[in-house]
């Protein structure tokens, strides 16, 4: 498409003020950035700007009825574009904030209808990124950002992810490396009389209820037959061009499974990725080199090297040309609720007992 797009290494802890300036001159005069945040890449527009926030959508290919999350560089902005910033809002802000957690508020008027989707209810984070934050702090406004990668693929986790994704539809991409967690924030809806968990993510449900007591997690994300609440999650997401197929059972019986499967797919002509966890990989030691990409993605103990990697190594297995993708289920403790999310809606809820 039609727009030079400008890349900019910045340093991460230390971002240059020069190119941070001249990044946010682009998003005040209505243009794209995509930036590092501490989840996954961000594509900034100004959120006070309706033009530029529908420019967004046009680049991804997003639907329009998804709305977006405004990223904001201090906590009291919040008060700007929500009515009411409750005790447990502000609570949450206060322990969470900057970091992976989102806030879905009764929105106010000056919040663009873009933006929201046309709900009443507004999404508002404040990210844990030097980047992140000095790009809008520079900018003077919140920044409506949603991942920054083709709606539907995996989010970015990297700023060459977000240029094969994007480049020549958006102005300029801020690289600074690989982001931590790797996958996106925790939205959670504090618009109701009970928080209500609309996407699982950085901060996790053991977290929040800690401090809030009780907090429901959003019924349509488990049951594929339900709405989920969240616009976002009904979309099939995060899904490479493979297929993604999920194993279920103890690490033992999944290297047996998945050697089976090999066998079946390869025999089919079928091109494989294995992304198994260490434990899984002890057993299986003569696949790495039969396969047309194999990742170790470390011990089924350590859930946040996994989350940290998955979105990486999904697009690892595309750019291998593989079919197929053979990978495990966790356990839906700490972050492991929000990586077993991404599985299963890459995999279409394909799972498979080993
Ligand atoms: O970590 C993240 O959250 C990343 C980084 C860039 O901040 N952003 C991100 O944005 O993942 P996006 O647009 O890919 O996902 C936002 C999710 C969607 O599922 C959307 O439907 C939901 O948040 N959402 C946004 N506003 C909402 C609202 N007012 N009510 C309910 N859900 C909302
Ligand atoms: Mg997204």
């Amino acid at each position: 498409m039609g727009i030079k797009t400008t890349y900019w290494t910045v340093s991460a802890d230390q971002p240059e003020p020069e190119i941070i300036q001249r990044a946010a001159e682009i998003i005040i005069n209505g243009g794209l950035v995509a930036f590092p945040t501490e989840t996954v890449y961000g594509l900034g527009a100004d959120g006070t700007n309706p033009q530029a926030v529908r420019r967004i959508f046009a680049a991804k290919g997003r639907p329009s009825d998804n709305p977006l999350i405004l990223h904001v560089a201090c906590k009291d902005e919040v008060l700007g574009l929500a009515t009411e910033v409750n005790a447990q809002a502000r609570q949450l802000m206060q322990l969470f904030w900057p970091g992976p957690l989102t806030l879905v508020l009764p929105k106010k008027p000056c919040v663009p209808e873009e933006v929201t989707a046309g709900l009443d209810t507004v999404a508002i984070r404040m990210p844990r990124h030097p980047v992140a934050l000095a790009l809008i702090a520079a900018s003077g406004v919140p920044i409506a950002a949603p991942s920054a990668n083709l709606s539907g693929y995996p989010s970015p986790t990297t700023g060459r992810h977000v240029y094969e994704d994007l480049a020549g539809r958006i102005e300029a991409v801020l690289d600074s490396g690989e982001t931590g967690v790797g996958l996106e924030s925790t939205v959670l809806d504090l618009s109701g009389p009970i928080p209500v968990i609309l996407r699982p993510g950085g901060v996790t449900r053991e977290e929040l209820t800690a401090v809030l007591g009780t907090v429901i997690v959003d019924q349509g994300l488990s049951d594929p037959r339900q709405k989920p609440k969240a616009p976002g999650m009904k979309y099939v997401h995060y899904s490479p061009r493979a297929e993604v197929v999920l194993i279920h059972g103890p690490r033992e019986q999944n290297a047996l499974k998945i050697r089976e499967l090999v066998t079946a797919y390869a025999d089919k002509g079928k091109k494989i990725g294995l992304l198994l966890t260490r434990e899984t990989w002890r057993h299986l030691p003569d696949l790495k080199g039969q396969v047309a990409y194999a990742q170790d993605l470390g011990s089924c103990a350590r859930l946040e090297e996994i989350a940290h990697l998955l979105y990486r190594e999904l697009r690892n297995c595309d750019e291998a040309r593989a079919d197929v993708v053979f990978t495990e289920t966790y356990p839906e403790e700490g972050i492991g609720a929000a990586l077993m999310n991404r599985l299963l809606k890459a995999a279409g809820y394909k799972v498979i007992d080993s």
